[in-house]
Protein backbone atom coordinates (compact mmCIF):
# COMPACT_ATOMS: atom_id res chain seq x y z
CA UNK A 1 0.00 0.00 0.00
CA UNK A 2 1.21 3.31 -1.00
CA UNK A 3 0.71 6.34 0.87
CA UNK A 4 1.53 9.79 -0.03
CA UNK A 5 1.87 11.96 3.10
CA UNK A 6 2.20 15.96 3.40
CA UNK A 7 3.26 17.66 6.78
CA UNK A 8 3.38 21.41 6.79
CA UNK A 9 2.56 22.09 10.77
CA UNK A 10 5.36 24.63 11.21
CA UNK A 11 8.55 25.43 9.12
CA UNK A 12 9.06 22.44 7.30
CA UNK A 13 7.00 21.28 4.02
CA UNK A 14 7.55 17.92 3.22
CA UNK A 15 5.97 15.16 1.10
CA UNK A 16 7.00 11.55 1.29
CA UNK A 17 5.72 8.68 -0.21
CA UNK A 18 5.85 5.65 2.21
CA UNK A 19 5.05 1.67 1.24
CA UNK A 20 3.35 -0.54 4.00
CA UNK A 21 3.98 2.00 6.53
CA UNK A 22 7.38 1.02 7.32
CA UNK A 23 9.43 1.95 3.70
CA UNK A 24 10.10 4.77 2.76
CA UNK A 25 10.44 5.35 -0.86
CA UNK A 26 11.02 9.17 -0.88
CA UNK A 27 10.91 12.17 0.96
CA UNK A 28 11.67 15.59 0.29
CA UNK A 29 11.54 18.42 2.85
CA UNK A 30 12.18 22.37 2.31
CA UNK A 31 12.67 24.66 5.07
CA UNK A 32 12.18 28.27 5.81
CA UNK A 33 14.31 27.71 9.51
CA UNK A 34 17.47 29.40 7.93
CA UNK A 35 15.08 32.66 7.48
CA UNK A 36 14.57 32.59 11.16
CA UNK A 37 18.17 32.07 12.77
CA UNK A 38 18.34 35.78 13.76
CA UNK A 39 14.79 36.10 15.21
CA UNK A 40 14.60 33.78 17.99
CA UNK A 41 11.89 31.85 16.56
CA UNK A 42 9.38 31.00 13.73
CA UNK A 43 7.04 33.73 12.42
CA UNK A 44 3.84 32.36 11.38
CA UNK A 45 3.16 34.62 8.55
CA UNK A 46 6.53 33.88 6.95
CA UNK A 47 6.04 30.68 7.32
CA UNK A 48 3.07 29.87 6.23
CA UNK A 49 4.06 32.15 2.39
CA UNK A 50 7.01 29.83 2.23
CA UNK A 51 4.85 26.83 2.48
CA UNK A 52 2.54 28.02 -0.01
CA UNK A 53 6.06 28.80 -2.31
CA UNK A 54 7.34 24.94 -1.51
CA UNK A 55 4.56 22.31 -1.56
CA UNK A 56 3.92 22.06 -5.33
CA UNK A 57 7.95 21.71 -5.91
CA UNK A 58 8.73 19.10 -2.98
CA UNK A 59 5.12 17.44 -3.95
CA UNK A 60 6.81 16.90 -7.82
CA UNK A 61 10.04 16.14 -6.12
CA UNK A 62 8.68 13.46 -4.22
CA UNK A 63 6.87 11.73 -6.57
CA UNK A 64 10.07 11.60 -9.13
CA UNK A 65 12.12 10.25 -6.44
CA UNK A 66 9.79 7.45 -5.79
CA UNK A 67 9.43 7.30 -9.64
CA UNK A 68 5.03 7.04 -9.00
CA UNK A 69 2.64 8.94 -10.24
CA UNK A 70 -0.10 10.58 -8.46
CA UNK A 71 -1.95 7.31 -9.69
CA UNK A 72 -0.11 5.18 -8.10
CA UNK A 73 -0.89 6.43 -4.13
CA UNK A 74 -4.05 3.90 -2.64
CA UNK A 75 -4.09 6.92 0.29
CA UNK A 76 -3.11 10.49 1.42
CA UNK A 77 -2.46 11.37 5.05
CA UNK A 78 -2.02 14.80 6.13
CA UNK A 79 -1.17 16.82 9.59
CA UNK A 80 -4.43 18.46 10.23
CA UNK A 81 -2.90 20.15 13.78
CA UNK A 82 -1.26 20.74 15.79
CA UNK A 83 0.58 23.12 14.65
CA UNK A 84 0.43 26.76 12.53
CA UNK A 85 -2.59 27.59 11.64
CA UNK A 86 -1.44 29.12 8.38
CA UNK A 87 1.12 26.66 7.86
CA UNK A 88 -0.96 23.89 8.07
CA UNK A 89 -3.56 25.15 5.87
CA UNK A 90 -1.07 24.55 2.95
CA UNK A 91 -0.90 21.02 3.70
CA UNK A 92 -4.57 20.12 4.34
CA UNK A 93 -5.94 22.51 1.30
CA UNK A 94 -3.15 20.55 -1.23
CA UNK A 95 -4.00 17.01 0.54
CA UNK A 96 -7.97 17.44 0.00
CA UNK A 97 -7.77 18.63 -3.62
CA UNK A 98 -5.56 16.06 -4.62
CA UNK A 99 -7.80 13.73 -2.84
CA UNK A 100 -10.87 15.19 -4.76
CA UNK A 101 -9.31 15.37 -8.15
CA UNK A 102 -8.01 11.76 -7.88
CA UNK A 103 -10.36 9.85 -6.18
CA UNK A 104 -8.12 9.06 -2.94
CA UNK A 105 -9.04 8.40 0.49
CA UNK A 106 -7.63 10.75 2.49
CA UNK A 107 -6.86 10.60 6.40
CA UNK A 108 -6.25 13.48 8.82
CA UNK A 109 -3.11 13.02 10.99
CA UNK A 110 -2.35 14.15 14.28
CA UNK A 111 0.84 15.60 14.06
CA UNK A 112 2.27 13.83 17.43
CA UNK A 113 1.29 10.47 15.93
CA UNK A 114 3.14 10.83 13.09
CA UNK A 115 6.52 11.23 15.83
CA UNK A 116 4.96 8.69 17.54
CA UNK A 117 4.83 6.23 14.19
CA UNK A 118 8.39 7.23 12.75
CA UNK A 119 10.13 4.09 15.15
CA UNK A 120 8.14 2.05 12.39
CA UNK A 121 10.33 3.88 9.51
CA UNK A 122 12.97 1.77 8.03
CA UNK A 123 16.15 2.07 10.20
CA UNK A 124 20.16 1.27 9.12
CA UNK A 125 19.92 -2.23 10.65
CA UNK A 126 17.62 -5.31 10.50
CA UNK A 127 15.87 -5.13 14.06
CA UNK A 128 12.45 -6.50 13.89
CA UNK A 129 9.68 -4.24 13.94
CA UNK A 130 8.49 -2.28 17.32
CA UNK A 131 5.34 -3.65 19.12
CA UNK A 132 3.39 -2.93 21.60
CA UNK A 133 3.40 -2.07 24.50
CA UNK A 134 5.75 0.47 24.82
CA UNK A 135 7.14 3.26 27.10
CA UNK A 136 7.35 5.89 24.36
CA UNK A 137 8.82 8.98 25.11
CA UNK A 138 7.73 12.17 22.89
CA UNK A 139 10.54 14.91 23.19
CA UNK A 140 9.78 17.67 20.52
CA UNK A 141 9.67 21.56 20.73
CA UNK A 142 6.00 21.73 21.41
CA UNK A 143 5.53 18.34 23.63
CA UNK A 144 7.21 15.89 26.36
CA UNK A 145 5.06 13.21 26.79
CA UNK A 146 5.96 9.81 28.75
CA UNK A 147 2.95 7.39 26.78
CA UNK A 148 2.12 3.75 27.77
CA UNK A 149 1.53 2.67 24.86
CA UNK A 150 -1.14 -0.57 23.39
CA UNK A 151 -1.68 0.20 19.75
CA UNK A 152 -1.25 2.66 17.20
CA UNK A 153 -4.71 4.78 18.50
CA UNK A 154 -4.28 3.93 22.74
CA UNK A 155 -2.11 4.62 25.63
CA UNK A 156 -1.98 6.15 28.82
CA UNK A 157 -0.31 9.26 29.08
CA UNK A 158 2.29 8.32 32.09
CA UNK A 159 3.66 11.98 32.10
CA UNK A 160 4.00 15.12 30.54
CA UNK A 161 5.62 18.48 31.26
CA UNK A 162 4.49 21.13 33.83
CA UNK A 163 6.53 23.90 31.74
CA UNK A 164 8.67 24.39 28.85
CA UNK A 165 9.21 21.30 26.55
CA UNK A 166 12.56 19.63 26.79
CA UNK A 167 12.77 20.81 23.23
CA UNK A 168 12.44 24.47 24.38
CA UNK A 169 15.24 23.96 26.93
CA UNK A 170 17.42 23.10 24.19
CA UNK A 171 16.44 26.03 22.49
CA UNK A 172 15.71 28.35 25.51
CA UNK A 173 19.14 27.28 26.67
CA UNK A 174 20.73 28.16 23.71
CA UNK A 175 19.59 31.82 23.31
CA UNK A 176 21.35 32.35 26.67
CA UNK A 177 24.17 30.73 25.27
CA UNK A 178 24.47 32.72 22.48
CA UNK A 179 23.98 30.20 19.85
CA UNK A 180 21.50 30.80 16.58
CA UNK A 181 17.73 28.75 16.76
CA UNK A 182 16.77 26.08 16.32
CA UNK A 183 19.14 25.56 20.19
CA UNK A 184 18.64 22.07 20.14
CA UNK A 185 21.24 20.89 17.10
CA UNK A 186 23.70 24.00 18.02
CA UNK A 187 23.67 23.36 21.95
CA UNK A 188 24.75 19.80 21.45
CA UNK A 189 27.11 20.65 18.89
CA UNK A 190 28.83 23.06 21.58
CA UNK A 191 28.39 20.12 24.46
CA UNK A 192 30.42 17.71 22.55
CA UNK A 193 33.40 19.91 23.29
CA UNK A 194 32.85 20.24 26.92
CA UNK A 195 33.05 18.42 29.87
CA UNK A 196 29.42 17.78 31.70
CA UNK A 197 30.74 17.17 34.60
CA UNK A 198 31.85 20.44 35.25
CA UNK A 199 29.35 22.01 36.60
CA UNK A 200 25.88 21.18 38.61
CA UNK A 201 22.86 21.70 37.62
CA UNK A 202 19.12 20.36 40.05
CA UNK A 203 17.57 17.55 39.76
CA UNK A 204 13.66 18.92 38.69
CA UNK A 205 10.75 17.19 40.18
CA UNK A 206 13.15 15.22 42.43
CA UNK A 207 11.08 15.29 45.65
CA UNK A 208 7.87 14.36 43.42
CA UNK A 209 6.43 10.85 43.65
CA UNK A 210 5.25 10.99 39.79
CA UNK A 211 6.50 10.82 35.89
CA UNK A 212 5.97 14.41 35.11
CA UNK A 213 8.73 16.35 33.57
CA UNK A 214 9.56 19.87 34.41
CA UNK A 215 12.39 22.22 32.55
CA UNK A 216 11.71 25.58 33.27
CA UNK A 217 13.98 25.30 36.46
CA UNK A 218 16.95 24.57 34.39
CA UNK A 219 16.76 27.15 32.18
CA UNK A 220 16.40 29.63 35.23
CA UNK A 221 19.70 27.78 36.78
CA UNK A 222 21.58 28.32 33.33
CA UNK A 223 20.79 31.83 33.53
CA UNK A 224 21.75 32.40 36.92
CA UNK A 225 24.82 29.98 36.45
CA UNK A 226 26.30 32.00 33.33
CA UNK A 227 25.67 35.68 35.36
CA UNK A 228 27.74 34.37 38.24
CA UNK A 229 30.27 32.66 35.94
CA UNK A 230 30.39 35.87 33.80
CA UNK A 231 33.71 36.13 31.72
CA UNK A 232 35.44 33.20 33.55
CA UNK A 233 32.29 30.36 32.10
CA UNK A 234 33.75 27.40 30.07
CA UNK A 235 31.28 27.86 27.89
CA UNK A 236 30.89 24.43 26.06
CA UNK A 237 31.19 22.81 29.56
CA UNK A 238 28.30 24.49 30.60
CA UNK A 239 26.40 23.62 27.03
CA UNK A 240 27.35 19.95 28.30
CA UNK A 241 26.80 20.13 31.91
CA UNK A 242 23.18 21.95 30.54
CA UNK A 243 22.51 18.87 28.26
CA UNK A 244 23.39 16.56 30.84
CA UNK A 245 20.92 17.62 33.09
CA UNK A 246 18.06 18.08 30.62
CA UNK A 247 18.87 14.41 29.71
CA UNK A 248 19.32 13.18 32.81
CA UNK A 249 15.64 14.37 33.85
CA UNK A 250 14.02 13.02 30.80
CA UNK A 251 15.80 9.70 31.46
CA UNK A 252 15.16 9.34 35.28
CA UNK A 253 11.14 9.91 34.57
CA UNK A 254 11.57 6.60 31.75
CA UNK A 255 13.13 4.59 34.43
CA UNK A 256 10.33 4.78 37.25
CA UNK A 257 8.00 4.24 34.43
CA UNK A 258 9.98 1.00 33.77
CA UNK A 259 9.95 0.32 37.34
CA UNK A 260 6.17 0.44 37.38
CA UNK A 261 5.56 -1.69 34.03
CA UNK A 262 8.25 -4.48 34.38
CA UNK A 263 6.37 -6.38 31.09
CA UNK A 264 7.69 -3.45 29.01
CA UNK A 265 10.61 -4.65 27.36
CA UNK A 266 10.48 -1.63 24.06
CA UNK A 267 11.63 1.59 24.76
CA UNK A 268 10.50 4.40 22.07
CA UNK A 269 11.96 8.03 21.72
CA UNK A 270 10.84 9.68 19.25
CA UNK A 271 10.73 13.57 18.19
CA UNK A 272 13.28 16.17 17.79
CA UNK A 273 15.31 16.01 20.84
CA UNK A 274 15.33 11.95 19.95
CA UNK A 275 18.05 13.36 17.72
CA UNK A 276 19.98 13.93 20.69
CA UNK A 277 23.01 11.66 20.98
CA UNK A 278 23.62 12.33 24.49
CA UNK A 279 20.39 11.43 25.30
CA UNK A 280 20.82 8.24 23.50
CA UNK A 281 23.60 6.85 24.65
CA UNK A 282 22.54 7.80 28.44
CA UNK A 283 19.42 6.02 28.03
CA UNK A 284 21.25 2.81 26.78
CA UNK A 285 23.14 2.56 29.65
CA UNK A 286 21.06 3.02 32.12
CA UNK A 287 18.91 -0.07 30.75
CA UNK A 288 19.76 -3.62 30.61
CA UNK A 289 20.45 -5.00 27.15
CA UNK A 290 17.44 -6.70 26.91
CA UNK A 291 14.90 -3.81 26.79
CA UNK A 292 15.05 -2.81 23.13
CA UNK A 293 15.67 1.24 22.35
CA UNK A 294 13.86 2.35 19.36
CA UNK A 295 14.83 5.93 18.20
CA UNK A 296 14.09 7.03 14.92
CA UNK A 297 17.01 7.45 11.83
CA UNK A 298 18.63 11.06 12.26
CA UNK A 299 16.74 12.52 9.66
CA UNK A 300 13.39 11.11 10.97
CA UNK A 301 13.34 12.60 14.69
CA UNK A 302 12.59 16.08 13.57
CA UNK A 303 9.29 16.75 11.32
CA UNK A 304 9.00 14.87 8.07
CA UNK A 305 6.01 13.41 5.94
CA UNK A 306 7.48 10.14 6.03
CA UNK A 307 5.80 9.62 9.80
CA UNK A 308 2.90 11.23 8.36
CA UNK A 309 2.42 8.51 5.91
CA UNK A 310 3.27 5.82 8.27
CA UNK A 311 0.29 6.98 10.97
CA UNK A 312 -1.89 6.96 8.10
CA UNK A 313 -1.25 3.71 6.75
CA UNK A 314 -1.54 1.91 10.74
CA UNK A 315 -4.44 4.11 10.79
CA UNK A 316 -5.85 2.70 7.72
CA UNK A 317 -4.70 -0.81 8.82
CA UNK A 318 -6.86 -0.68 11.76
CA UNK A 319 -10.04 0.57 9.92
CA UNK A 320 -9.65 3.94 9.89
CA UNK A 321 -11.49 5.77 6.96
CA UNK A 322 -12.25 8.69 5.46
CA UNK A 323 -13.73 11.66 7.81
CA UNK A 324 -14.74 15.23 8.23
CA UNK A 325 -11.82 16.93 9.70
CA UNK A 326 -10.83 20.26 10.19
CA UNK A 327 -7.64 21.74 10.02
CA UNK A 328 -6.72 23.02 13.77
CA UNK A 329 -3.77 24.79 15.40
CA UNK A 330 -4.43 23.21 18.65
CA UNK A 331 -5.96 19.39 18.79
CA UNK A 332 -6.98 17.46 21.91
CA UNK A 333 -4.36 14.07 23.02
CA UNK A 334 -3.33 11.86 20.25
CA UNK A 335 -4.12 8.59 21.84
CA UNK A 336 -7.24 7.26 23.18
CA UNK A 337 -7.36 6.93 26.73
CA UNK A 338 -10.84 5.52 27.01
CA UNK A 339 -9.90 2.13 26.91
CA UNK A 340 -8.98 2.09 30.30
CA UNK A 341 -12.44 2.39 31.80
O1 LIG B 1 9.84 17.42 16.41
P1 LIG B 1 10.40 18.72 15.99
O2 LIG B 1 11.12 18.80 14.67
O3 LIG B 1 9.33 19.85 15.94
C1 LIG B 1 8.26 19.93 16.83
O4 LIG B 1 7.26 19.20 16.61
O5 LIG B 1 8.43 20.68 17.81
O6 LIG B 1 11.39 19.16 17.18
C2 LIG B 1 12.12 20.34 17.13
C3 LIG B 1 12.87 20.46 18.45
C4 LIG B 1 13.57 21.80 18.61
O7 LIG B 1 13.30 22.28 19.91
C5 LIG B 1 15.04 21.45 18.42
O8 LIG B 1 15.92 22.30 19.12
C6 LIG B 1 15.07 20.04 18.99
O9 LIG B 1 13.88 19.45 18.52
N1 LIG B 1 16.24 19.28 18.49
C7 LIG B 1 17.23 18.83 19.28
C8 LIG B 1 18.18 18.20 18.42
N2 LIG B 1 17.71 18.29 17.14
C9 LIG B 1 16.52 18.95 17.20
N3 LIG B 1 17.41 18.91 20.61
C10 LIG B 1 18.52 18.36 21.12
N4 LIG B 1 19.48 17.78 20.38
C11 LIG B 1 19.34 17.67 19.05
N5 LIG B 1 20.31 17.05 18.33
ZN1 LIG C 1 7.11 17.71 15.40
Amino acid sequence: MIVLGIESSCDETSVALVSDGRIVLSCETASSLSTFAGMGGVIPEYAARAQVESIIPVLRNALDAASLSICDVDLIAVTHGPGLLGSLLVGTVTARILASVHAIPLLPIHHTLGHLSSVWLNSDDDAPPPHFPSLTLSVSGGHTDLWFRTGHRTGIRLGRTLDDAAGEAFDKGAVLLGLPYPGGPALAALASRGDEQAYSFPDPLSRESGTDFSFSGLKTSLKYLLRDLGASADIPSVAASYQLAICRHLVSRLLKASEAHPSVRELHIVGGVAANERLRSLVRASFSPSMALRCPMQRYCTDNAAMIASAGYFLWKEGCRPHDFRTEATLPECLDESFRT
